[in-house]
Order: C-alpha cells, then structure tokens, then sequence
C-alpha cells in the first residue's frame, strides 16, 4: 500500500507562526511537525510515500526530508498544491502517484501515541470502500463528528455547532481506487473548501466504510493549544522512556 501526507493549506489559523514558515514545519516537541506522520507511515509498513505540501517554504520541506533516509526511505515523493482549496483537493493530487492502488492518507498535522499497523492490516483484508479512524474528544465540534445508529456510523457532520456524539473521524483514512473519482463529484462547502468528509460520507452512502477505533492519545496541531497539548503529550512520552 502506498502512503500519503497532507501538509498543504496556508496555515492561517496559526498566524503568525506561519508568516514565514510552514506550519508542518514548526516544532511539536523535540521535532519538526512532520516527522509525526511520516513516522506513523513508516513504522505502519509503508515506504512509498508522497508529501503533498503548499503554501510558504514548500522547498523546505525538500531540505528537511530529503529522500527521506533518516526514517531508512530509499526515496519521498512531492507534490504542490496552491492555496488551501480543501484536503480533498490536496488528496486529488495524489490520484497519479496512487496509481490505481489503495492508499492510507494521514494530515500532516495530526500527531499519535501509537501505531496504525493493525488498522492498516484490517483494512487490506477489508474488500473494497475505505476505513476511517474514531476517537473521542471532549471538543468533538472542532473536527468531523461521527453520527450513530447503534454501533453503526450513519454519517459524519463537519464542525457541527452541536455535536451528535463525542466520536470524531482522526486525519487517519485508508481509500480504494474510486476516491478519486469521487472528489471529482463533490462540490466546495460553505468554508470554500472541497471537503474530506463529504469523501467520507460519500463511501457511508455506498455502504463501503468500515470504522475503527484509534488506541493511545491522538492529537491535531490546528491550534495554539492542540500545538501546545501535542507537544506536551510527546515530552510526557519521551520521559517514560
Ligand atoms: O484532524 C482531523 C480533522 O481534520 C477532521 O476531524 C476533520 O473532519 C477534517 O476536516 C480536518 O479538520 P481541520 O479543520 O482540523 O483541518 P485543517 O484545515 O486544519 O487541515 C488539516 C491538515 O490538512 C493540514 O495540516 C494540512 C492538510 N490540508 C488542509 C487544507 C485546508 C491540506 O493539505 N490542504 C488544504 O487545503
């Protein structure tokens, strides 16, 4: 399976951090924001992958990562979106590289205790469709939030202002083929953005979504205190040794 990072958009939420560099870029702890995910990559069995960045300081992230042979890579793939017009258009860059083949895509913001490995092995067993990664969270109307029937998810609302269930959709997500052909079909929210959740309830719809839950704390990096508690929760881990 091939991997990839989204750490494109403009970073304008963290301004200004982000006035003269990307916001992948900034520390989470004793590391660059981006070596979070790409270890998760790596550590989960995936050595084909492709860093879709953006906005400032994108040739920086060429300097830092290379070819990617401090995390034992032979080779990284890059590619440019301008602007931030959504993670599901920073995700339709990558229909080339994919190839026809399924991918696990995580957002290069979104930082984890632990490994992915056995999600992504459940979902190479999985058919077809994709599989998303849930956790629960005391400010679930910051993120996707998971809506239920019983066990079942019967679709994710982005950002409500008054959340369905604690249970958000994590920057975890593993597609077949057809989630390119399904970007081309959705249209940009209210925010402008052509959004991932939309992906995600498109596969719901076709009844080709299967949902895991993440272990370990998870975190994003998408404000100053998620940033903070990332890093926090890194430095706690470090010293457990
Ligand atoms: O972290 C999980 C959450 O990420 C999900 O629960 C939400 O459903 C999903 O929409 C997303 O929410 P955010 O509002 O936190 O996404 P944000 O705009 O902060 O973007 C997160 C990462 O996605 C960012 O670090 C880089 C990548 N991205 C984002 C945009 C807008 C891109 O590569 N290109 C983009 O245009």
């Amino acid at each position: 399976m091939k991997g990839v990072i989204l750490a494109g958009g403009l970073g304008t939420r963290m301004r200004p951090l982000t006035n003269v560099t990307n916001k992948h870029l900034l520390p989470v702890y004793d590391r660059p924001m981006i070596f979070y995910p790409l270890a998760t990559l790596v550590e989960a069995g995936i050595r084909d992958i492709l860093i879709v960045t953006g906005g400032n300081n994108a040739g920086d992230f060429l300097r830092l990562i290379g070819n990617g042979s401090a995390f034992g890579l032979k080779h990284v793939n890059y590619t440019y979106q301008k602007g931030e017009g959504g993670i599901a258009e920073a995700l339709g860059l990558a229909e080339h590289f994919a190839d026809g083949q399924r991918i696990v895509v995580i957002l290069g913001d979104n930082i984890l205790e632990r490994g992915i490995g056995r999600h992504v092995e459940s979902y190479q067993r999985q058919k077809a469709g994709a599989k998303i990664l849930l956790k629960s969270v005391p400010d679930p109307e910051r993120f996707g939030v998971a809506v239920f029937r019983g066990k079942k998810v019967l679709a994710i609302e982005e950002k409500p202002k008054r959340p369905k269930s604690s249970c958000i959709v994590t920057g975890i997500y593993l597609y077949d083929a057809q989630v390119f052909d399904i970007i081309k079909t959705i249209r940009p929210s209210r925010r402008g953005e052509l959004e991932i959740t939309d992906v995600n309830n498109a596969y719901i719809r076709r009844g080709q979504m299967t949902c895991d839950f993440l272990s370990g704390w998870w975190s994003d990096c998408g404000t100053f205190d998620s940033l903070h508690k990332a890093s926090s929760l890194v430095a706690k881990q470090r010293r457990a040794g």
